[in-house]
């Protein structure tokens, strides 16, 4: 959504038609749009359930004027009303809560000091809407959504809004935490650069409300509003408080959904790849072809998450200088124990000094961050966080070095060839990969996270040990890996990792 503080995109007639269509209003519908705007939702609905009785609640006064010709409409503050009183209806017939509520976020209003904002004092010990407010940085859109469960959760009713798609999930996860009484969704995609101008995966989110009904906090997805029944596919959300992103996949592995036994961790984080980054010729060169004669012992074969995906985890191109060995370490000693980096170093001084991220902030000069013992492990299995695919790779050293990863990746640290070998076929095992399919939303920047990765409980997935063993074997081999095969088929058979 563009920039503005109170969202003000009117949704167009024929995508508010179009999304009314798929609720099946009945003709004695009771229609209510919170930020109705022009009224886009209370016309559409006007032509489809002409008997309905529809009311909508409008900030600005020329919008409700305008809507009014569908609807009974209020010129209040969503922030400061509460729904259920304003409110009072003529007719009983199903209740609809349905519009396009502001897109925008608290963190983008705070940048326009707009004052269009829930005040939290006033929602204090309202639990859903107080979680929301708690976020450092929440959407107006979500606030909405979840006020409108709130309100109105002791009544069965449906709603309905244009929303992001990480909206959804978001409710849906708050919904279960704080036990509304939803009865299961829908969600459409909208193709919202089109509609909207916005380049944003957003959808056309539907709940039911049923406090007679078993709680269900999962939808199904259909990829296109205006194919509904040809673009469904699986069904999202949250099965015994955890949030999935396909049910029924998840059904044959969630044994697995536990505590990883090994920690993940992600790689090094530099903010500053023209002076870290350096090409292999294969000695260390600068972007400009300089070869550098640094103390050997700050310089690393570096992979980033892309070699990883690519499969290029076998080739040095490229290096990267690390001057600490722990995070925070101090530097100045550099200038007696590596002459030749810290002279290297002070040379982009005003890079490095010039690094924006608080993390450097009150830190020795030339610090990076992410990196301890486990960068100098030997072995790593390490995963793209960026790809929309989870492909693990066992990262031997190169040049007889530990290979350091970016900061795009994640990894787990290795003494031991053989046992990252077969950790890196168990990653890769058919169970596993229908584990991580089941859990991850590929619509995400960042897909593939540690926390996802955490999650998974090598010691519980329904693996063939098999095909495993082959697979290790194949690993091992193609990262000239020291085994013998017994031993790895003593590896996989015992498999208890981690301990
Ligand atoms: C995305 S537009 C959608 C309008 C309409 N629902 C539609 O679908 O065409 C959001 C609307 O919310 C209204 N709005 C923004 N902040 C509001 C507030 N605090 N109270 C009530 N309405 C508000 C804006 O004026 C705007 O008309």
């Amino acid at each position: 959504m563009p920039n503005n503080e109170f969202g003000d995109f009117q949704t167009p007639l024929v995508l508010a038609r179009q999304c009314l269509s798929l609720l099946g209003l009945p003709g004695d519908a009771r229609i209510l749009e919170p930020t109705c705007g022009t009224g886009a939702f209370l016309e559409a609905s006007a032509a489809l359930s002409p008997g309905s009785e529809r009311q909508g609640l409008e900030l600005h006064p020329e919008y409700a004027e305008r809507a009014s010709r569908w609807a009974r409409v209020e010129v209040a503050d969503i922030f400061r009303t509460r729904l259920t009183d304003l409110f009072s209806w003529t007719t009983d017939g199903p209740l609809f809560v349905v519009g396009n509520p502001p897109w925008v976020t608290s963190a983008e209003l705070n940048r326009m000091k707009s004052s269009n904002l829930p005040a939290k004092a006033n929602i204090k010990g309202v639990r859903g809407i107080d979680a929301v407010l708690g976020s450092s940085n929440f959407d107006v859109c979500e606030y909405i959504i979840t006020k409108v469960l709130t309100e109105y959760r002791s009544e069965p009713f449906t709603l309905g809004m244009l929303c992001k798609t990480q909206v959804v999930r978001n409710v849906m996860e708050l919904a279960a935490s704080t036990r509304m009484p939803l009865a299961g969704g829908d969600v459409y995609r909208i193709n919202s650069k089109k509609w909207f101008g916005a380049g944003v995966d957003a959808c056309w989110f539907v709940v039911r409300v049923d406090p007679s009904r078993p709680a269900d906090y999962t939808a199904r997805i259909h990829d296109d509003v205006f194919a509904p029944e040809e673009s469904a596919g699986n069904r999202f959300g949250v099965v015994d408080g955890r949030l999935v992103s396909d049910v029924d996949r998840y059904r044959g592995v969630r044994v697995a959904d536990g505590l990883s036994p090994y920690e993940w961790r992600s790689g090094m984080k530099h903010d500053a790849s023209s002076v870290f980054e350096l090409t292999a010729t294969p000695a260390p060169a600068t972007r400009n072809g300089v070869v550098l004669d640094l103390e050997p012992e700050f310089v690393h074969p570096f992979l980033k998450s892309t070699d990883v995906f690519r499969g290029r985890h076998r080739d040095l191109t490229k290096w990267v200088i690390v001057p600490q060995k722990t995070f925070g370490a101090e530097t100045d000693s550099l200038e007696f124990s590596a002459p030749a980096l810290w002279k290297y170093l002070n040379a982009h001084g005003t890079t490095l000094d010039g690094r924006r991220s608080s993390i450097y902030r009150n830190r020795p000069r030339f610090t990076v961050f992410g990196h301890g013992d486990y960068t100098y492990a030997p072995y790593k299995v390490a995963v793209s966080g960026l790809h929309k695919k989870p492909v693990f790779r066992l990262v031997a050293p190169l040049n007889n070095q530990p290979v350091v990863l970016d900061d795009t990746c994640y990894f787990l640290p290795f003494l031991d060839g053989v046992e990252a070998a077969v950790v890196t076929a168990v990653l890769n095992s058919r169970p596993c990969i229908d584990l991580i399919e089941s859990l991850v939303f590929w619509d995400s920047k960042r897909p593939i996270t540690k926390k996802l990765l955490s999650r998974i409980d090598l010691n519980q997935l329904p693996y063939d040990a098999e095909l495993v063993r082959e697979s290790a074997v194949e690993h091992a081999a193609a990262a000239a890996v020291p085994f013998d095969e017994a031993l790895v088929r003593r590896r996989v058979e015992a498999a208890q990792f981690g301990s």
